[in-house]
This record gives structure tokens, C-alpha cells and sequence, in this order.
């Protein structure tokens, strides 16, 4: 199993968004199928997340997200089955988007870090591989 840096993991990547910055401060926007590929059905959001916690430790057979450290800072190593690659979110400009069938695990959180996820569907138990052998099975299409 190869580590690389955010490069080669397949169906994950980076998105930026647009800012609009004046004497105020920064503004973000973002709309579904616009700046995330998706119609957006769920928002959801971590917060209060001890320093020390691990969370994820799964993927999804259809879900499709988008991540973003709206506050402070994270870690996120993707899975595609066949190589990992870890991602540090710290820019609320800059979201981390993961398809289905990749296997995701997120730690070092910093104090009082917020993520924030956009996902292309409601949430249903059924639609999450919490078994990495299971996992990758499905990944392999075996
Ligand atoms: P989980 O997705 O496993 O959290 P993480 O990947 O951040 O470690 O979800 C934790 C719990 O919250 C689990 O019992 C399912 C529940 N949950 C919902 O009820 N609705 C949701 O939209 C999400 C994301 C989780």
C-alpha cells in the first residue's frame, strides 16, 4: 500500500471555491450541481470534536460528500482501495470532495475545529461499508 500526498487517490479531489472579500471580511458561496457535483440533500456538521478523536473508519456504496474545515484544522487520509492519500483541510475556501467507495478516516483535530459535510444524499445506515474487508471487496468490484 503506497502513502502519497494528495495526488493519486482516484475520485477525490480538491475544490475551491470563490471568495468575495472586502473591509467586512470574506464571504464563500456555494450551490449544488454548480461548485459541488451534486444536488445537495444533507448538510451535516462536527463540532466540539476532542483533539485526540478518530473519526470516519468508512465509505459509502453511493454517497457522495464534500468536506470543509469551516474553522481550524483536520486531517483526512483517503482509501480508493489501491493507494491512500492524506489531506489537511484548513482553508474554508477549499473543500475535499470523495466519491463513493472510498474509505475515509479523519484525526488531528485542532481545538475547536468545525467540519462541515455536503452529501448527495439523506442519511441511510444502509449505504455505509464500516468493514474495510468489506470495503474492499466492493471497491475491487469483487
Ligand atoms: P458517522 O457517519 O459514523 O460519523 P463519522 O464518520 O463522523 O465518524 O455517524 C455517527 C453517528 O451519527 C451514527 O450513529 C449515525 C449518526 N448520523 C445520523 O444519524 N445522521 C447523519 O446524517 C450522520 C452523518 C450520522
Amino acid at each position: 500500500m503506497k502513502l502519497s500526498e494528495n495526488t493519486s487517490v482516484s475520485h477525490v479531489k480538491i475544490i475551491d471555491l470563490p471568495v468575495v472579500t472586502d473591509a467586512r471580511g470574506d464571504l464563500t458561496f456555494l450551490e449544488g450541481e454548480r461548485h459541488v457535483p451534486f444536488p445537495i440533500r444533507r448538510v451535516y456538521y462536527l463540532y466540539n470534536v476532542p483533539v485526540d478523536a478518530e473519526r470516519g473508519g468508512h465509505a459509502h456504496r453511493e454517497l457522495e460528500q464534500v468536506i470543509f474545515a469551516l474553522s481550524g484544522s483536520f486531517r483526512i487520509t483517503v482509501d480508493d482501495g489501491d493507494e491512500k492519500a492524506e489531506y489537511w483541510l484548513r482553508n474554508p475556501r477549499k473543500g475535499l470532495y470523495i466519491n463513493r467507495l472510498i474509505w475515509r478516516e479523519m484525526d488531528s483535530f485542532s481545538q475547536g475545529a468545525v467540519c462541515m459535510v455536503l452529501a448527495s444524499l439523506p442519511y441511510e445506515e444502509a449505504d455505509y461499508l464500516r468493514d474495510y474487508d468489506e470495503f474492499l471487496k466492493s471497491a475491487r468490484g469483487m
